[in-house]
């Protein structure tokens, strides 16, 4: 991460403008407006990522930002852009995501700071390793002269390669929860041990894996995924005392989402009692679907529009900074097509030219949010 500030913070400078790193550790860069006393425009994503990622999860959409301050050629506007790579957005090492960008708004709470990884790592800690001081994060917060939240992204998904568009407008994003739980058995013998008197924790984790697989499948636009398992004390020879296994549920209903998290607890609970085992589970995170600032909607499908492209709206399945930032700025997202729908996985690809489409479209919305009466409006207000 710090050599990716570095090489950002080189491109950001030479682009105009102004950098610190904030005590989450996200890296901001200041361009300021034509006026001294102005609002500001964010524009950003994430620059951490998850283990054997593709190359442009995230931070494509800091490397459009600076692109587009670099193709402003020193043009001001009458709001800054401050552009945004957030730290940590995946949730790959503490289990809960968004910790970066939740500073922005004020969340990054002690309960989180205090959330710890694998190997018994605070967030608080893993900050001061960094050589940041946690007690500084309240000063990473937004200020009040934010006009709005840009985000570029790729899409993650087929549905813009099947519709033959390059670029693609967020309208809302989907809802997501991800759970933790472990099955608690007994170890013994693998060799000794009659079947008929096991507790095993792995061969309960399966059969629970198996009926989410079914129940997502029978539940319309239900996504649910188990990504991770990890079995103690993991021998070959030992039946398995503990069985441990996340699971990441997505829906566009907030309603959905959660009668299918409550579904899946209560038979992970039926599978242990049945089994002899207890079940230990832990909540990582319960995010409401966010919709995108309607306004904002509008602008971006009217500069893909004004660039020669079909606007396509769509709801995004993946979770994004902008869900957080959206709870106290108005937020909006830009797809970029994924070729093969690949994502997270080296296969993960973009075309040149939908980057380039993606800078038409940023220069172009640009210039509609400068003359924007309605911007102006909020400029006032902010
Ligand atoms: O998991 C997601 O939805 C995103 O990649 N953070
Ligand atoms: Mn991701
Ligand atoms: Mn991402």
């Amino acid at each position: 991460m710090r050599d990716c500030h570095r090489e950002i913070a080189k491109w950001l400078t030479a682009a105009g403008a102004e950098v610190t790193v904030d005590a989450a550790g996200n890296l901001r860069g200041f361009y300021a407006a034509a006026q001294s006393v102005a609002p500001r425009l964010l524009i950003g994503s994430h620059l951490d990522t998850i283990p054997n990622a593709g190359v442009y999860d995230g931070v494509l959409g800091v490397a459009i930002a600076v692109a587009l301050l670099e193709a402003l050629e020193g043009r001001r506007l009458p709001f800054g852009i401050e552009v945004v790579g957030f730290s940590e957005e995946e949730g790959v090492r503490f289990g809960t995501p968004f910790i970066g960008s939740r500073a922005l708004v004020g969340s990054l709470d002690e309960e989180l700071l205090n959330r710890q990884d694998a190997n018994g790592v605070a967030v608080r800690t893993v900050i001061e390793r960094f050589g940041l001081n946690p007690a500084e994060i309240p000063r990473a917060a937004l200020a009040d002269d934010t006009l709005a939240y840009l985000e570029f992204h790729i899409e993650q998904g087929p549905i813009l390669e099947s519709l033959g568009l390059p670029l693609g407008v967020v309208e809302a994003i989907a809802a997501q929860t991800r759970l933790e739980f472990a099955f608690l058995g007994r170890a013994n013998h693998a060799g000794t041990t009659p079947m008929h008197l096991r507790h095993d924790a792995v061969a309960a984790a399966a059969e629970w894996i198996i009926a989410v697989e079914r129940t997502a499948q029978s539940h319309p636009g239900l996504l649910a995924t188990v990504g991770q398992i990890e079995a103690e004390p993991g021998a070959a020879n030992v039946i398995a005392r503990e069985a441990r296994v996340t699971l990441d549920l997505r829906h566009e209903s907030d309603d959905i989402c959660g009668r299918a998290a409550d579904m899946l607890i209560r038979l992970a609970e039926e599978i242990a009692e049945r089994r002899g085992l207890t079940l230990r589970r832990r909540v990582l995170l319960s995010q409401r679907r966010v919709a995108m600032d309607p306004y904002l909607v509008d602008q971006i499908g009217e500069a893909i529009r004004k660039i020669g492209c079909e606007p396509h709206r769509m709801v995004s399945g993946a979770g994004h900074d902008a869900m957080i930032l959206a709870e106290i700025v108005p937020a909006a997202m830009i797809f970029l097509r994924s070729p093969g729908g690949i994502s997270h996985d080296p296969a993960e690809s973009v075309e040149v030219a939908d980057v380039a489409k993606a800078l038409e479209c940023g220069l172009q919305l640009l210039d509609q949010l400068a003359s924007s009466s309605e911007l102006q409006k909020r400029m006032c207000r902010a």
